[in-house]
């Protein structure tokens, strides 16, 4: 029978097909969608153990010098205000997360070439000497020796996204971007010792379960320690704005599958499933991923970074919710509790 040769292989640890990846992708057998969703929470038990780990991520810029068909800030997008947080700024973001015990901040923006390496280095190197906090970049496409800079003034992780490893889809949904390039970059990172990230997205125009089933095997392939899954999410004034929604059942099938064949990684629940399903966070936790990401931005900048309609709000309130909805444990890290924050 292929599912129960297709599990045990899973749990042999042989390598998986293709063709096998995408047949748990598709089955339809209400059995086997719940054996391939309780597969992956026992392992994601097994491995990483029950503690979702919480970290911060400030969007500290919405200026974008490119134009990601699907993206709400793309260059050519109206967004009510474009802003760049100064150093001062996302410091004052990093202590209050730093106070909290959270371990890591991710430091994601547009690509925007205000922030020179000269820039970020400095921050960087602050960061470092204030708390020791452990730092994320997504920041996009830069040049190897930029990536170099960056790692040596101690940036731990690199986030950087293939969102689709379908070459015709990524041509299509990135105008300026090429995937060989990105891929170029990627493996740049990981030469350079970067813990390094990458994700994809759910329900493209014309994607199809076979391509899905190529993205996991890529991440396994790439050794990738951090992987993004969310949904596609049609953003207002996008090219893309009248494309269907990515399916929540989809996107959570392709965390627990992701979690199945690459095993020892950190998976986010991510914000934009959180966006489209108000239980979507719990529900990504039961399915094999083990990470909140905090949107820490301050208040006044948020509403400027919809890189889709009607993004939700992590907060701690929400991370806290998620983690006891979904029966596990906070880090012992964490120096606020659940109380504080009603
Ligand atoms: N829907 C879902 N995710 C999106 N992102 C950007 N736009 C969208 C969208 N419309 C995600 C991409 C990208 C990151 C900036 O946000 O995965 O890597
Ligand atoms: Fe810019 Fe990233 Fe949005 Fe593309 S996805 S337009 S690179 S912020």
């Amino acid at each position: 029978h292929t599912f129960r040769d297709i599990m045990s292989k899973i749990e042999e640890d042989l390598d998986i097909t293709k063709e096998e990846i995408t047949y748990l992708l598709k089955t339809e057998s209400k059995n086997e969608i719940e054996a391939i969703f309780q597969t992956a929470d026992q392992m994601r038990k097994e491995i990483v153990g029950d503690v979702v780990e919480i970290r911060g991520a400030i969007e500290f810029s919405n200026h974008c010098k490119k134009n990601c068909n699907y993206c709400g800030i793309r260059r050519g997008c109206t967004v009510p205000k474009r802003y760049r947080m100064e150093e001062e700024e996302i410091m004052e973001v990093i202590h209050q997360l730093h106070s909290w015990g959270i371990k890591t901040v991710i430091l994601q923006s547009g690509e925007d070439d205000y922030y020179t390496t000269e820039i970020l280095v400095k921050l960087i190197r602050r960061i470092k000497r204030e708390t020791k906090m452990m730092i994320t970049l997504s920041i996009g496409e830069r040049s190897f020796t930029d990536y170099e800079t960056l790692r040596e003034a101690g940036a731990n992780n690199f986030l950087l996204k293939i969102e689709t490893t379908n070459k015709d889809i990524f041509k299509f949904i990135h105008p300026d971007d090429d995937f060989d390039e990105r891929l170029k970059c990627s493996k740049g990172l990981r030469q350079l010792g970067y813990v390094n990230g990458s994700g994809n997205m759910i329900g493209l125009p014309g994607q199809r379960p076979e391509d899905i089933a190529e993205d996991i095997l890529f991440f396994k392939d790439m050794a990738i320690h951090m992987i993004g899954i969310g949904p596609f999410i049609p953003a207002k004034g996008t090219p893309f704005e009248l494309y269907p929604q990515g399916s929540v059942e989809m996107t959570l099938r392709a965390v627990a599958i992701t979690r199945l064949v690459c095993k020892n990684v950190f998976l986010p629940a991510t914000t934009a499933l959180a966006s489209i399903d108000p239980d979507g966070q719990t529900k990504a936790l039961q399915a094999g991923a083990n990470t909140i990401m905090l949107i820490s931005t301050p208040a006044k900048y948020r509403s400027n970074y919809q890189i889709y309609s009607n993004k939700n709000m992590i907060d701690l309130q929400s991370a806290f919710r998620a983690v006891k909805e979904s029966g596990r444990k906070l880090p012992k890290y964490l120096k606020i509790s659940p109380e504080e924050v009603q």
